[in-house]
């Protein structure tokens, strides 16, 4: 019956006939994550720190198609299931030894190397993204784990999360030289077949799927798994981050300490260096910024009550490691002066900037001690003002 339908509308001449191998779900998930992944590598490798949200919202589109692929593998078209590519290794090993010969058996669906390189794709993706989520909330503080990494888990599984990509690149390499070589020996184009889905090579009692049917349980897999994991979110995501420390305002600190230059956050100098500086305002870079003894005082607790040993965001962590000879000052620090090394003299000396200190021109958050990259934006030369 199935191959009466199969056979209807067809033309009898042909003996070999084009068969749907890759349902519509199929080579939509796959065409959607080669775009996300493009996403992701150029604005991971390329990309300026500012690109940041764009790198995190194609990895959790990267994470929702994956999830889609893992069930679509077990319940989807015979083409698209795990089982019809998972093979013995002594199957694995005599295909290769066909490949070496350059005449491997024909298979349908993937053969066995192309099985191995689809699982790793899918084991090393998921790896990135699990990666790339505890990297966002441990090292920046925002995502899904905002609540529950701390940052040096986040600042380890940078690293891992790099090689990781390293990985993947090599991955996508050999995936695209298979690809060629299996088209060459095969006679199938492969990279048509995975936009109209059918091989010409295959055997005609091949099975037939609807394609309708693949593209609407595609569509509410992926919307199915969006809205769940848009609930996951909200839920963890409402957590509060947990390297940031609930502050009380400084009415006091924002109009003695603002008044010169930015009120630089608390989180930005450890409470020894607070403490020596409070008591050098009479000497304070070259200016006399001497308080009241009690307003000094005062502002002296509050500084070292929230100094940045109390924090567990990037900037604290980092720039807890001091310049020596110049202990209470941020911009000298080795942090800072690597995280600044590129920007030229002339651009801090805009009007709209003015010194190295004035970090709030730059760090639109600078307020709140986060230095979230996605904050970041240096502003242009304003020629007015500069003649
Ligand atoms: C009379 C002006 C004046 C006042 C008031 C003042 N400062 Fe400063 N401060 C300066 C100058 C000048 C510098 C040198 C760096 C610069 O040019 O921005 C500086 C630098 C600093 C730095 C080092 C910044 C860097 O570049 O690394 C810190 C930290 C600092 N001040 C904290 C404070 C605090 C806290 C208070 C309030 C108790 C305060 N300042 C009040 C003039 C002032
Ligand atoms: C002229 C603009 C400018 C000023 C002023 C400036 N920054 Fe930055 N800052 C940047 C840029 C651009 C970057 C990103 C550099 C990079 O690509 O790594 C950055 C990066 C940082 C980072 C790392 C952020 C991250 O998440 O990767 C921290 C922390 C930081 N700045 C702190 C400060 C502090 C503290 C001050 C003030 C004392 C300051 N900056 C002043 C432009 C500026």
């Amino acid at each position: 019956m199935d191959n009466l339908l199969h056979n209807l509308g067809k033309s009898p001449v042909k003996e070999m006939r084009a068969v749907l191998v890759w349902d519509l779900f199929v080579r939509l998930f796959h065409w959607s994550l080669v775009i996300l992944v493009l996403i992701t590598g150029i604005t991971g490798f390329l990309g300026e720190e500012w690109w940041l949200d764009y790198h995190v919202w194609a990895g959790y589109g990267i994470g929702g198609l994956i999830i889609t692929r893992l069930i679509w593998g077990l319940v989807g078209s015979p083409y698209a299931r795990f089982s019809s590519f998972v093979f013995s290794r002594a199957e694995t090993l005599r295909f290769f030894k066909e490949l070496l010969r350059g005449r491997p058996s024909h298979y349908t669906g993937h053969n066995p190397a192309g099985a191995l390189m689809v699982f790793a794709l899918v084991f090393v993706l998921i790896s990135i993204t699990v990666s790339g989520l505890i990297v966002l909330g441990g090292q920046e503080n925002q995502g899904v784990l905002a609540g529950v990494v701390p940052y040096f888990v986040g600042e380890a599984f940078e690293e891992i999360h790099e090689v990781l990509a390293f990985l993947l690149l090599a991955l996508i390499g050999g995936h695209i030289i298979g690809v060629f070589v299996e088209s060459r020996l095969s006679g199938d184009n492969l990279v048509r077949s995975m936009v109209t889905g059918t091989k010409e090579s295959a055997s005609p009692d091949e099975i037939k799927h609807s394609k309708l049917k693949s593209a609407f349980v595609f569509l509410t897999v992926l919307v199915l798994i969006v809205s769940s994991g848009g609930w996951v979110y909200v839920a963890l995501a409402d957590l509060p981050p947990n390297g940031l420390v609930k502050m009380t305002a400084n009415e006091t600190y924002a109009s003695e300490c603002g008044d010169c230059h930015f009120a630089y956050h608390p989180s930005l100098l450890p409470a020894n260096s607070w403490r020596k500086l409070m008591m050098g305002l009479g000497e304070h870079f070259g200016e006399d910024a001497s308080l009241d003894k009690d307003i000094s005082k005062g502002l002296s607790d509050w500084l070292q009550k929230y100094a940045s040993e109390k924090w567990d965001t990037e900037a604290a962590n980092n720039l807890r490691e001091l310049d020596a000879k110049n202990p209470i000052s941020i911009t000298t620090t080795p942090y800072w002066k690597k995280r600044h090394g590129e920007i030229a003299k002339n651009v801090f000396a805009r009007k709209s900037i003015g010194s190295k200190g004035n970090c709030i021109a730059c760090h639109k958050d600078a307020r709140s001690g986060r230095f979230d990259d996605q904050q970041i934006s240096i502003p242009l030369y304003q020629k007015e003002k500069e003649i």
